[in-house]
């Protein structure tokens, strides 16, 4: 049917202001009634509620229903990341001979673009002109946080009919800069932060991953995930071996296949809910973190604890320290040069 008066629109709300700037809450929602929440704060998916086998609805993502939830210090629950998703070591690279120093906000480490990354900055948002879409705008001055370049970064979200959050991310520089962009929603699929997600199942195709030193800094070693906790290869509980893993799970997973295809890298299920989370992307990497700093300080909105392992992260991204690891993958943007990637995020309810 074609009736443009039957026609859904994004909805949008009113969410106050930032850098005197609005804020706005916007409702995306498909045929089948799912419903996805995203404010440009930070580009910040604020929540997902889907149905489980019991066809209860929950919110399978953690988050606040205030702003001011989303301004106080991280945890980035479900923001877009930049300039740099994860850390760049000593907050420092070098770049055609120009060594770059950028903000230190993760000890002696630069983590997730700095003091104010994209996470924490307002976007300018254009609705689809049906329920279905959101496109996010930003241009990232040359200095901010101490990366050269203008950067116009657009983020597109969709919520499909078939359950799919898609993020598409684009940008341009007139500079040479490092460009990461991800997603940092952390998901709980039983849709109840009063469980965590030691009980969830996971599978990550990938065959190697990047060991971290003290600081979470990659050796630059490719280690094989062969007979060590890091082996997703068959999907297991991830309460199986989180104790053998110093801190919890916070690793960069070296996805199998070819970066720049979309590929099926990661599904996550939670049995009790029915609740299935596939994840696809054409990026190298997935940091795989358990939600290890989640410390009970903070709250939902309907005042229940946020506590260690309440929720985890699937972050698709190149590989944290590429400008300090010649050998990773490169993420150096030239100018000329689009930067492309996508991620998709695909539920399901298994009966
Ligand atoms: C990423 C990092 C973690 C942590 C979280 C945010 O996933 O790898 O170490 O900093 O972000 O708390």
């Amino acid at each position: 049917m074609n009736d443009s008066t039957n026609l859904k629109l994004v909805s949008r709300a009113d969410w106050g202001e930032a850098d005197g700037k609005k804020v706005y809450l916007y409702t995306l929602t498909n045929k089948n009634g799912m419903v996805v929440t995203i404010t440009n704060y930070g580009g910040v998916v604020t929540s997902w509620t889907m149905p489980d086998k019991n066809n209860n609805k929950g919110n399978i993502v953690l988050g606040f229903n205030e702003l001011k939830g989303y301004q106080a210090p991280p945890p980035y629950f479900g923001a877009l990341i930049g300039r740099y998703g994860n850390r760049i070591a000593n907050g420092k690279f070098t770049l055609d001979g120009k060594e770059y120093k950028l903000a230190t906000n993760n000890d002696k480490n630069h983590l997730h673009g700095g003091n104010k990354g994209f996470d924490k900055v307002v976007w300018d948002a254009t609705p689809s002109t049906d329920s279905s879409a959101l496109t996010l705008n930003y241009l990232s001055k040359d200095g901010e946080e101490g990366y050269p370049g203008n950067l116009k970064v657009t983020v597109k979200y969709t919520l499909t009919d078939n359950d799919e959050l898609r993020i598409v991310y684009d940008a341009e520089t007139d500079k040479a800069t490092p460009v990461n962009l991800t997603n940092h929603s952390y998901f709980n699929l039983t849709g109840d932060v009063s469980n965590n997600i030691l009980n969830h199942s996971l599978s990550i195709d990938a065959d190697r991953y990047t060991p971290v030193d003290k600081t979470l800094i990659p050796t630059g070693e490719l280690k094989a995930v062969s007979g060590t906790p890091f082996d997703f290869k068959t999907s297991k509980l991830i309460g199986t071996d989180i104790g053998k893993v110093p801190g919890g799970y916070d690793h960069n997973f070296v996805l199998n296949g070819t970066s720049g295809s979309m590929r099926k890298v990661a599904v996550l299920s939670d049995s009790t809910s029915g609740r299935q989370l596939t994840v696809f992307t054409t990026e190298p990497g997935l940091q795989f973190y358990s939600g290890n700093f989640l410390d009970g300080k903070l709250q939902t909105s309907d005042g229940k604890s946020i506590n260690k392992h309440t929720g985890l992260c699937l972050e698709t991204q190149h590989f944290p320290d590429s400008p300090n690891k010649p050998a990773f993958p490169s993420t150096i943007l030239k100018p000329g040069e689009k930067y492309h990637t996508e991620t998709t995020y695909a539920v399901a309810v298994v009966k």
